[in-house]
């Protein structure tokens, strides 16, 4: 009696750590890394982080019963955050690259979408062709990093992609490249820049996770669903009418 007793209790202790694992237990915190200077996808609004990804997050935080913790970071430090398994997941507007599919696994995509040459209409360069010889203006790390490094020549790199028109518009810098949607907001009500209408590149922005983690198939399911119901239409529409002119 005695044994039997204490084997229903090792199965009952056994089955409770067993359901503990897999993409974790409800009520743990989702702790989310991104850098919020990205509108529409991730911006400030007073206190609070929103966007299009935010969206998407929180309906995932949401199909898991889990509460959401975001943090705001260097976008340097997003994706190695990820893989060391400090965080989560990131969700930072990050280009799906061969390169960065080694260290981290991505979600399936949410937007298609490619960089942009932002330029002063004071200096106004015509086409890529024109930026040989030109300083170039980037967000350290993202994809434009990479691809004027790559094609055009060393750019001039920093923190944030607002940073490097802020520097475009001290004449610092000749032209910035940069993600086509955040160029939109940043030349919003601002006359002295524009946005070449040709696209450098095209790319596709997903959710990073750690290797092999269990929460990718949750977050695919969400991003197929709200692609299927229009949601995901519906906050790219929303968000991209409402983004502040970042300065
Ligand atoms: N899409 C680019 C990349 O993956 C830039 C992303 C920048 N994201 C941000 N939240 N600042 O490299």
């Amino acid at each position: 009696m005695k044994t039997n007793i204490l084997s229903i209790l090792s199965v009952v202790l056994l089955s409770a750590l067993v359901i503990g694992c897999g993409s974790g237990s409800k009520n743990e915190v989702l702790y989310m890394v991104t850098e919020a200077t990205f509108p529409p996808y991730e911006f400030r609004q007073g206190d609070d982080i929103v966007g299009i990804e935010v969206d998407i997050v929180k309906e995932i935080a949401k199909e898991l019963g889990r509460p959401l913790k975001m943090e705001d970071m260097k976008f340097d430090s997003v994706i190695p955050c990820v893989q060391s398994g400090k965080a989560d997941f990131a969700a930072s507007g990050i280009t799906v690259t061969e390169d960065r599919k080694k260290n981290v696994d991505f979600s399936i995509p949410f937007v298609k979408t490619g960089l942009v040459i932002v330029c002063r209409k004071d200096a106004p360069v015509a086409n890529a062709a024109d930026l040989k010889g030109k300083t170039i203006g980037v967000q350290s790390s993202s994809t434009s990093d990479i691809y004027v490094t790559q094609n055009i020549c060393e750019p001039d790199r920093y923190e944030n992609a607002p940073l490097a028109v802020q520097a475009l518009r001290a004449k610092r810098v000749d032209a910035v490249v940069c993600d086509q949607d955040p160029a939109y907001a940043m030349a919003k009500n601002d006359d002295s820049i524009m946005i070449l209408p040709e696209l450098l590149t095209e790319e596709e922005y997903a959710i990073a996770f750690k290797k092999g983690s269990p929460l990718v198939e949750a977050a695919n399911k969400v991003i197929e669903r709200m692609k299927a119901d229009g949601s995901l239409e519906a906050s790219l529409k929303k968000w991209r009418a409402e983004m502040p002119s970042a300065d």
